[in-house]
């Protein structure tokens, strides 16, 4: 058994996630975590919230909330989205843990033990009356460049020049609006990336032939533009305080402890069972653990240079990633999701139109590897409709009412499987081969393709068969079919699992089976899959597995979810 520690990229606490969060590093994670488990191997998923940062403080702030308290609030609530999307990360922590504390205490002491922590003075700007000083998005005031009036203190959305908040015209606080502002002095610590430059670069060499093209060039692009020093601590007061003399009253950069936060978590997991488990374990000076990590293309370069080099710049036995997943974005409809303009699909009211594997199912069979891919209604109930509906849902149905219909509600009884049943085991063979091949690669657009094929096979398979025509002069010959069809739900049922949990688990239901009799599918063999049901069990025909979307319900979905304006 292989140990695979697998990662999702650490969503803010207080951004509301959307149909993009869930492709970009949820949802991916969580079809390889139970893919990985059905093949046996002993997988170890972390989920959680990163909850430091100026963002929280403002949001607190905003929700008349404690700092404290508006985390654990929407810790809870990112919580029950992803659980409602069917998840199954073995901890959901905390990046705010104690136990991450811990960890973020320990690696910084030795990255300051080697050489690597340097302070630096800085001119920061500082609201008095917000009694903080400003993160450089916090201040706006008047390009003087093009003299727009809402640039924002690092650059001017309007002329597209890279600005210093000291440059802006009559800046205020976008906090308070006060325009009681002033530049103050500031010391802080920076980690001297340029100096673990070499031990990164020989590090990332090993990982050329390992990574996908993306993850590997983006780490590249960085390196050639010069690494340069990292501020890694704030003036807030929501955060870590920074462990070293001097620096008490300063906190660490919410991108410092989030990155930790896999770490930190896997120790929140191991507290729960101290007998059995061990952070170590997975993360400490060991050579059997396989981490894979699922981010969206933007924290890419985070996840490949700057937390690969703060773990080497500890100089100890730290596991790093061995695989990048990096996804590119999806729009809605074209744009951009957002909360304030009331445009696009929020996984909290997604979950309330359809069940989760609608979603699971569209996401990750448009997951977007390449380039980004746009949401849009019409794709969407085009794809329910066709894959789930049509070919799926439709097979499952057609197989059980017919033999209900024609034979009783039991797997019927008769005849041996013949010619068309052989060619329908060797595609069936073909197929599932490609399945794995592309899943154990994380190509997740072939990867349902190929299981959207398995599907077909089955549709293609009865109707050569005919069972409603053998069945006339030949009673032992339609049952070999209609069970062998009935076999085949168990098959799409067991294939399906990982990306959609909730539907594989319908379909064995109407098999009086449960999830429990799923095996592993390290030596799965149809052959042998093929035969598994015997004459005699009883089934259940029961609903649709999934809904018709009309052409009025896009519409509606439509306008609801701002697609039209
Ligand atoms: O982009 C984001 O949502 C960040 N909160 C991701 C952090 S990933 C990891 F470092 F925690
Ligand atoms: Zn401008």
């Amino acid at each position: 058994m292989s140990k695979v520690l697998i990662t999702s990229a650490l969503p803010y606490i207080n951004g509301i996630p959307h149909l993009g969060h869930m492709v970009g590093c949820l949802l991916p994670s969580d079809v390889y975590a139970r893919y990985m488990r059905m093949m046996d191997n002993d997988v170890l998923y972390i989920v959680g919230t990163d909850e430091h940062g100026t963002t929280s403080e403002v949001g607190a702030l905003k929700a008349g909330l404690d700092v404290q308290e508006y985390c654990d609030m929407n810790h809870k609530r990112h919580y029950n989205t992803y659980k409602d999307f069917g998840l199954s990360f073995d901890c959901f922590g905390r990046t705010s843990s104690e136990q991450n504390k811990e960890m973020t205490y320990h690696i910084f002491e030795q990255l300051d033990k080697n050489g690597f922590i340097e302070e630096r003075t800085m001119k920061q700007v500082y609201s008095i009356d917000d009694k903080m000083f400003l993160a450089d998005r916090y201040i706006t005031g008047t390009c003087p460049h093009c003299g727009y009036e809402k640039a924002r203190g690092d650059q001017c959305e309007n002329c597209t020049k890279v600005l210093e908040p000291t440059d802006l015209i009559d800046a205020g606080s976008t906090i308070s609006g006060s325009k009681n502002l002033e530049v103050r002095e500031t010391k802080h610590l920076f980690l001297n990336l340029p100096k673990i430059e070499p031990i990164l670069q020989q590090w990332l060499k090993t990982k050329e032939a390992f990574w996908p093209e993306v993850a590997y060039s983006i780490a590249q692009k960085w390196l050639k533009e010069g690494l340069q020093a990292r501020c890694i601590t704030r003036d807030l007061k929501w955060g870590f305080p920074v462990n070293k003399e001097g620096f008490e009253d300063k906190v660490f950069y919410v991108w410092f402890d989030a990155p930790i936060g896999y770490i930190g978590i896997t120790k929140q997991w191991a507290d729960e069972k101290p007998d059995e488990r061990n952070w170590k374990d997975w993360w400490y000076d060991v050579k059997d653990v396989r981490h894979i990590e699922f981010m969206a293309k933007d924290n890419v370069p985070y996840h490949s240079i700057t937390f690969p080099a703060t773990l080497l710049g500890t100089k100890e036995p730290w596991t790093q990633v061995d695989y990048l997943k990096g996804v590119s974005y999806l729009t809605f409809e074209g744009g951009k999701f957002s909360k304030s303009e009331n445009r696009g699909v929020f996984a909290e009211d997604a979950i309330k139109e359809f069940e989760a594997d609608y979603w699971r199912y569209w996401l990750m069979s448009n997951i977007p590897e390449g380039s980004d891919t746009s949401f849009t209604f019409d794709l969407f109930a085009s794809v329910v409709n066709k894959d789930l509906n049509g070919v799926l849902g439709n097979f499952v149905s057609r197989v059980l009412k017919m033999t209900s219909s024609k034979i009783g509600d039991t797997v019927p009884e008769g005849g041996q499987l013949g010619e068309l049943e052989q060619k329908l085991i060797e595609n069936l063979q073909l197929s599932i081969k490609n399945y794995f091949k592309y899943m154990n690669e994380l190509e997740f657009r072939k990867a349902f393709a190929e299981l959207r094929a398995i599907w077909v096979e089955g549709n293609n398979y009865i109707s050569e068969a005919e069972p409603w025509t053998v069945i006339k002069e030949d009673q032992a010959k339609a049952a070999m079919i209609l069970r062998t069809c009935i076999n085949l739900i168990r098959i799409f049922a067991i294939l399906s699992a990982p990306i959609m949990p909730k539907t594989a688990e319908k379909m064995l239901a109407k098999l009086g089976l449960g999830v429990d009799d799923i095996p592993s599918l390290k030596d799965f063999d149809v052959k042998k899959e093929i035969e598994f049901i015997k004459a005699g069990q009883p089934f259940e025909v029961g609903d649709m597995l999934f809904e018709r979307i009309l052409p009025e319900r896009v519409e509606e979905l439509k306008t609801k979810y701002g697609s039209k304006k």
